[in-house]
Order: structure tokens, then C-alpha cells, then sequence
């Protein structure tokens, strides 16, 4: 039997939807009105993070159902096992290790009982020594000048991350430009080139299994490139390195090994930008920042580990995710960060979180007997305002929006700073309060609107409000905090995994489309035509001729 059969967790789940049920049609205004201190019971706080789930269309029943699900899947042990470095990464047989990248050189994790911190902290000082040669002008390139340019070549985990937090915490003079480059489509690479000086250009290429077709080819362009530019093969070694758990291919590709920084199989891509995949992120902002931002997802893996279910994040971020897809049927999740920094974390979290639990059937290997995730999509306030937002106040079904607000930024602007605040929250009590028939009237009367115009103009300036929403507020948005923010979701996907019962670390459904293109590659080259289905076929000639 597997588990999610398991009686214990099919009692859960038909507690649930008995929670749900009794829910109804009860508003988020009238919970408000009918429970005073909801605001003081659904304020989550951890590592200087609060999160404000009081806007969500939960009652303490549905918290009472989700906590008891959360128990009869076993949260606790199954967190136990992540953090023992147990095989829970079970298609692939490995364990799933993320949290010893960013643990203290004395904490004790071990991946299926071998110790890991040792190579760790010995990856990590080499990340620290490297950076500091090439941020200080120590490391050369072939004609004997400074690095000024790094250009990270990855994709996936390779690439979404360190771009995401490079561009959350880039800030004022820095002695490198860093710049990323993920495409196959050769358009990203040809214009981040033409803009560099060979001489002064260090390419990263980062990728875990140093097989990612895209990876490769932009990696052979960037290497033609560099030798158009210098003309000499001994130029290599002095501006490529690589981080790679491949070794031989990195070799056979022509970087030094010498030049290479590895990782380990328990290391899943999208959870790698702690490892020396964020080499691109040390060279950006330094390696003081980058451990700020490993102690800031420290601290989280800490309160994950050990705060009780009830005060923990991670845990209350995951369940009220679980409530809104199958208690609420709601299609979507919706990410707004209120800060420019965080403008690539609604891309981050989409691999983060759709690579992980985008799964059809359970550990045991069934069809799953639920939804899982649900798509992610976002964009920044104040910009998304003024483009999807319509939709969320307006179209024919809620979709719940995580808000995520900092109380400061690092600029001086104040009055700015001010109007995104207002902006946020405005918008959050708009979603949830909504704007009746009544008040609509009221307003239209007072311009000066009467008879059928009045009427007529009603319905569409009418909203239905309660439509969920959290706001995660964050101190500001340094590498510390993001470290935190970021293992919170990272930790939030590992708990819906867990009450789904499915495994969140290996991706096969990303194999299939890579297996296919490299046929079709090869007919495009002129290679012997292939059977396909018919509209494929005709697409291939169109392309073809
Ligand atoms: O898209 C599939 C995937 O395997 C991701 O999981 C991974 O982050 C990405 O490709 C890149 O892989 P690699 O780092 O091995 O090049």
C-alpha cells in the first residue's frame, strides 16, 4: 500500500474538504467580523520575516484540518529525514542536502551517512579565495590584464538563481560586471559579447551534469569567441572555470581543472545557487555577501528544523498553499514582490517550485488522487498593477497573491518608498474587501450619475473582494534577508511534497522534449527524416525550407 492510501492521511484529507465544505461561502469579511484576534493568530514570524496570512479564506477549522493533515503525513519525521541526508530523493537514490551548503563549518550533516561538511567549507574557501583574486585584480587574463567582466553561462538551476539574487544584490561600485547568459538562442550571447573586451572577460560555465545541450553550445560560442578575439588556446585557462560535478567533462571541454568547483549529487540544481553555483554571486557582491545570504537561509533551516508546526513558516506557507489548491480549487498563485531587487523571484520560484512538485504521481508511483502545484506566475508591484491586476480584482475566479513587502529599501527616496507601501497594501485590502453594488451607487450619485447611465455603469465598477492574499513582510531586502525568503520557499515546497507524497528533487519531466530535440536537431542538419506526427512533420519541413 502506498502511502498516500494510508487511511490515517485519507481521513485527513476528507477533513479537509469537510472544513472546506463547512466554509462556504463565508467571506473574508465576515471572518474578520467574526474573530476578532485573527490577525494576532495568523501572524507567522521567523528570522525577521512576518507573514500576514490573516487575508486567507481559512477558519480555524480548515487550520485545525491542515495542521491534522501536516500529522498524519508525517511532517516532522519526513523534515527529520531531509536534514539526516537520507536517500528521500528516492528515483535518483540520493539525499537531498541543500541545508549542509549553508550550515557552519562545525554543524555534523552527512548525505547517506558520509559526512559532507568538510568538502563543503573546502569548495567554499576555494570559492572565497578565487573571488577575492579576481575581485582584487590578482587574477589576470591571457594578455596580463584585470577581470572586469564575468559572464556566468548555466541554465535552470545554473542560471535562475544566481541571476535572481545578483540582481536583488547588486549595489553601488563594484569591481566586476556580472552578466548571465542562459538562452540557446544565440541572440543572449552574441549581445552580451559584443559588449565585452576578451582580454577582461572570465566566463563561468555552471552546470551540474556539464551535459545541458544549451549550456554546452553557448559555452562552445563563448569559447570561439574568446579565441577569435586572442587567438590562442592557452587563453583558455585563464578565462574559463567551471562548476560542475562532472570533472571528465569539464576536462574534455578544454578548463582546467584546476579552475573547476564542484558539487555533489545531493545537491538538486534548483536548490544549488548555495554551492559554488553561486560563484557568480560572490564575484558580483563579494564574498561577505554571500555568506550573509548562506547564514540568512541558515537561520531558516533552524526555525524549519525546529520551531513546533503551529509557529512554523515554511510549514504555514506550504499548508495555506495545500488549502487554497484542493480545499478552494484556486488555479493559480500569483507572486508580487513590492521591490525592483526581487524582480526575478516570480522566474526563481517558478523552476523552484513547478520543476519540484509539477509531479502526476506519488512516491509510491500512482496517479496522484489530487491537484498538486498549480501554475506560479508574477511580477513586480507597482508594475503588475497595471497589467494583470484587472484580472485579479475583476476576472471570473480568485487567484491567492503572495505580496512580498520590505519595510526598507536601500535607497533615500522616502516619498517613493511610501507610495510602493500604500500601493501594497491598498492592493491587498482591495482583493479582499472588496466594493459593493451599494457603495458603487453611493459614489457614481455624489459625481452627479443618475437614471439608466447610473445603472448601466454599476455592474462594472462593482468588486466582488475576498480574494486571498499574504504579505510577507521582510526588514529590507540584503543578502541575509533573502537567504531567509528564499530557504522559506525552498522549505514551503518541500512541505507540500511532503502532504502530496511526492518526491519534489528529481525532474523527468524535463527529459522527454530534450530526447526529441536532439533528433529533430539532427534532421534539421540534413540528417535522415524521422517519423513524428503529422504536425510535426510539417512543421519540421516549414522550418527546414
Ligand atoms: O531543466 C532540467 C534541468 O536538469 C534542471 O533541473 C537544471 O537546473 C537544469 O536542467 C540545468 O542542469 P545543469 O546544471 O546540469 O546544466
Amino acid at each position: 500500500m502506498t502511502q498516500s492510501t494510508t487511511p490515517r492521511r485519507e481521513v485527513a484529507w476528507a477533513q479537509i474538504d469537510a472544513a472546506a465544505h463547512a466554509l462556504g461561502g463565508t467571506t473574508l469579511n465576515e471572518l474578520f467580523a467574526a474573530e476578532p484576534g485573527r490577525v494576532g493568530a495568523m501572524g507567522v514570524e521567523a528570522c525577521g520575516l512576518y507573514a500576514d496570512f490573516s487575508k486567507q479564506r481559512v477558519d480555524a477549522a480548515s487550520l485545525d484540518a491542515l495542521f491534522a493533515l501536516a500529522d498524519a503525513a508525517d511532517l516532522p519525521s519526513w523534515i527529520a529525514r531531509l536534514f539526516a541526508g537520507e536517500p528521500i530523493n528516492h528515483t535518483e537514490g540520493r539525499a537531498v542536502l541543500h541545508p549542509a551548503l549553508r550550515a557552519p563549518r562545525e554543524a555534523d550533516f552527512a548525505a547517506l551517512g558520509e559526512p559532507v561538511m568538510g568538502d563543503v567549507h573546502e569548495v567554499l574557501d576555494r570559492v572565497a579565495a578565487f573571488t577575492t583574486r579576481v575581485r582584487d585584480g590578482d587574477w589576470l587574463g591571457h594578455t596580463g590584464q584585470r577581470i572586469t567582466d564575468v559572464v556566468n553561462i548555466g541554465i535552470g538551476g545554473s542560471d535562475l538563481g544566481p541571476r535572481m539574487v545578483c540582481e536583488a544584490l547588486v549595489a553601488g561600485e563594484q569591481p566586476l560586471q556580472v552578466h548571465f547568459v542562459s538562452n540557446v538562442d544565440a541572440t543572449e550571447i552574441t549581445r552580451v559579447c559584443a559588449g565585452l573586451d576578451a582580454a577582461t572577460t572570465l566566463f563561468i560555465v555552471t552546470s551540474k551534469s556539464f551535459g545541458t545541450a544549451e549550456t554546452l553550445a553557448n559555452a562552445a560560442t563563448a569559447k570561439a569567441w574568446l579565441l577569435g578575439k586572442l587567438g590562442d588556446d592557452a587563453d583558455v585557462a585563464k578565462h574559463f572555470v567551471a562548476v560542475s560535478t562532472n570533472h571528465a567533462a569539464v576536462a574534455d571541454f578544454g578548463i582546467d581543472t584546476d579552475n573547476m568547483f564542484g558539487f555533489w549529487d545531493w545537491v538538486g540544481g534548483r536548490y544549488s545557487l548555495w554551492s559554488a553555483v553561486g560563484l557568480s554571486i560572490a564575484l558580483a557582491v563579494g564574498m561577505d555577501s554571500f555568506r550573509d545570504l548562506l547564514a540568512g537561509a541558515h537561520a531558516m533551516d533552524e526555525h524549519f528544523q525546529t520551531a513546533p508546526l503551529r509557529e512554523n513558516l515554511p510549514v504555514w506557507l506550504g499548508l495555506i498553499g495545500i488549502w487554497n489548491t484542493n480545499a478552494l480549487g484556486l488555479p493559480s498563485q500569483v507572486i508580487v514582490p513590492y521591490a525592483q531587487a526581487l524582480a526575478r523571484l516570480p522566474a526563481y520560484l517558478q523552476q523552484l517550485e513547478m520543476e519540484s512538485t509539477g509531479k502526476g504521481v506519488t512516491r509510491g508511483g500512482a496517479p496522484v488522487p489530487r491537484q498538486t502545484i498549480v501554475s506560479l506566475w508574477g511580477d513586480i508591484g507597482t508594475n503588475g498593477q497595471h497589467a494583470f491586476f484587472q484580472m485579479l480584482h475583476q476576472g471570473p475566479q480568485a487567484l491567492p497573491v503572495d505580496f512580498i513587502l520590505p519595510k526598507k529599501l536601500g535607497h533615500d527616496v522616502d516619498h517613493q518608498h511610501r507610495m510602493l507601501v500604500a500601493n501594497c497594501l491598498a492592493q491587498s485590502e482591495a482583493l479582499m474587501c472588496g466594493k459593493t453594488a451599494e457603495q458603487v451607487r453611493e459614489e457614481l450619485t455624489a459625481k452627479g450619475l443618475a437614471g439608466d447611465a447610473l445603472e448601466a455603469a454599476i455592474p462594472h465598477r462593482v468588486f466582488t473582494g475576498n480574494r486571498p492574499s499574504t504579505t510577507i513582510v521582510l526588514p529590507t531586502v540584503d543578502a541575509n534577508t533573502l537567504g531567509s525568503l528564499i530557504a522559506l520557499y525552498e522549505h514551503k515546497v518541500f512541505v507540500q511534497s511532503v502532504l502530496w507524497d511526492i518526491n519534489a528533487f528529481d525532474q523527468w519531466g524535463v527529459e522527454l522534449g530534450k530526447q526529441l530535440a536532439t533528433v529533430i536537431d539532427a534532421e534539421l542538419s540534413g540528417g535522415e527524416a524521422q517519423a513524428h506526427d503529422a504536425s510535426t512533420t510539417a512543421l519540421i519541413a516549414k522550418m527546414a525550407s
